[in-house]
């Protein structure tokens, strides 16, 4: 039986263990951290992060063939693999700091290995990492010349939060890249073997390092470009009496360009679109391709316009003023069926908001606790309030940021009823029905789409 380690318990250490776990009986899986509480919630009744259907496979697995703990170096001891799924955030301080990732965490760990390793080890990439890290890792591990060998593979994870398990289940593809050493083809065989449990041999597919750790950053890149793309598009939509919805569909029933990731929205949020842009930016800038740094940055600042748009669109309906005035947020998150808020664009909307001196009362299911850590600073001007209903009571407008499906279904007449007059929907996720709450009095702006105005 071998034995498997994951360095990092959280979004993506943990739901990915706890699927190979379910997956591969035949594996022990620890999972680690240097996070007590971390550990702890991974081993009771709430689990540290909102995921819906992973509940079932920890409690499956949990103690039988998963284990979480916090000692790191006795589990790199016993290991065979070890996934290394610690944080890879912007940097935030020295040279490159705004862009390149900071990458303090990952070498600390590869540190770690080093120093408790007793045996050959293949080490995992499955953070987000700039391209040629791998190249570091083994520099840093292959500093002593303790005779033992280890082989590092990149093994990058597409998950997206919120629908971890289905993609896990059912991933559209594992990506794995080693070395064409027979070393490296051999640790690579060693990684397919614990995929193919479950995924179809066509599905996985095995680069060299460098491709694997690029098209990570490639795949995220392309992703928030589109979304940046149809954001521009809501724009002129909105100039122009256009609907963006109608556009969407129109242009992605054409095959070549597809159907997803066209909604438009207030921004994308998130810990990874924006940090692995940024991290693509400033590998380009490194190599003096300087074009195409200012290419690829550009999905970053039209997400910052978006934000900055809807705020604007909002005190102007508002009558040029929303001081004092209540505005309930409906949705933190960064999006549905997460308690997540990194990056999340309601973090800065709300804060533009409050800068306007507005007073906010924000509702959420899942991200209450994460959006008072957001806006500690500001929490004179806030309230806090799950129930929506309550939180509408006494509002000037309703601001809908995390498109949550119970949005879809509040009885928004009763709704219209509590709030002041004249009421305002601004639809930040286009997910309401925008003709039935301008029956019922609402003036209603959503994205891309002309104002249904009472005014
Ligand atoms: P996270 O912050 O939720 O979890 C990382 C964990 O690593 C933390 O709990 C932290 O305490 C732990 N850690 C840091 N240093 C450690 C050390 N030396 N020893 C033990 N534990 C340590 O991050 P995440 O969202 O799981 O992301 C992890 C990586 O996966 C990042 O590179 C990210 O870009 C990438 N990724 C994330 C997602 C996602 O949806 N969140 C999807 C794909 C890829
Ligand atoms: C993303 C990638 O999808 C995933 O493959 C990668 O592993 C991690 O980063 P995640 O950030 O969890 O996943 O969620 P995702 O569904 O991609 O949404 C990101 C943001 O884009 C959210 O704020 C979402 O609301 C927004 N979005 C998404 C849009 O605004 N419009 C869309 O059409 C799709």
């Amino acid at each position: 039986m071998k034995n498997i380690l994951c360095i990092g318990a959280g979004y993506v250490g943990g739901p990915t263990m706890a699927m190979i776990a379910k997956k591969c009986p035949d594996y022990t899986i620890t999972v680690v951290d240097i996070n007590e509480d971390r550990i702890q919630k991974w081993q009771s009744d709430s689990l540290p992060i909102y995921e819906p259907g992973l509940k079932p496979i920890v409690d499956d697995t949990l103690n039988k063939n998963l284990f979480f703990s916090t000692d790191v170096a006795g589990n790199i001891t016993k290991a065979d693999i070890i996934f290394v799924s610690v944080n890879t955030p912007t940097k935030t301080f020295g040279k490159g700091a705004g862009k390149a990732a900071d990458l303090q965490y990952w070498e600390k760990t590869a540190r770690q290995i080093l120093l408790h390793s007793k045996t050959n080890k293949i080490v995992v990439e499955k953070s987000t990492l700039p391209v040629r890290t791998a190249e570091a890792m083994e520099r840093i591990l292959n500093s002593h010349d303790n005779g033992i060998h280890f082989e590092v593979l990149s093994n990058p994870e597409f998950l997206a939060e919120g629908t971890a398990i289905r993609d896990l289940t059912d991933p559209d593809r594992v990506l794995i890249g080693g070395h064409s050493t027979e070393s490296g083809q051999k640790a690579v065989n060693e990684l397919v073997k614990i995929y193919a449990h479950w995924v179809q041999p066509e599905k996985i597919l095995t680069t060299n390092l460098w491709s694997s750790e690029l098209s990570k950053l490639v795949a995220n890149a392309f992703l928030s470009q589109r979304i940046s793309s149809i954001n521009t598009i809501s724009a002129l939509c909105e100039a122009t009496e256009a609907d963006v919805e109608e556009v969407s569909k129109a242009i992605g029933t054409d095959s070549r360009i597809g159907s997803k990731f066209l909604n438009a929205s207030v921004g994308f949020g998130g810990s990874c679109f924006q940090k692995d842009i940024l991290n693509m930016v400033y590998l380009c800038e490194y190599y003096g391709l300087n074009e195409v740094a200012t290419y690829w940055e550009q999905v970053v600042s039209i997400n910052n316009y978006q934000k900055q748009r809807f705020v604007t669109r909002m005190i102007k309906s508002m009558f040029n003023t929303v001081v004092d005035k209540k505005i309930a947020v409906l949705g933190f998150a960064f999006k549905a069926d997460t308690g997540d808020t990194r990056e999340s664009p309601a973090i800065d909307i709300c804060k533009q908001l409050l800068e306007e001196r507005a007073s906010l009362i924000i509702s959420d299911p899942k991200a209450i606790r994460n959006a008072k850590i957001d806006l500690e600073l500001y929490l004179d001007q806030i309230e806090f309030e799950p129930d929506p209903y309550a939180a509408a009571a006494d509002a000037h407008a309703l601001a809908v940021l995390t498109e949550w499906e119970e949005y879809k279904s509040l009885d928004y007449d009763r709704i219209f009823d509590v709030m002041i007059k004249p009421a305002f929907i601004f639809d930040g996720r286009n997910i309401l029905d925008h003709q039935r709450l301008f029956d019922i009095g609402f003036n209603v702006y959503a994205i891309g789409k002309p104002e249904l105005s009472h005014l």
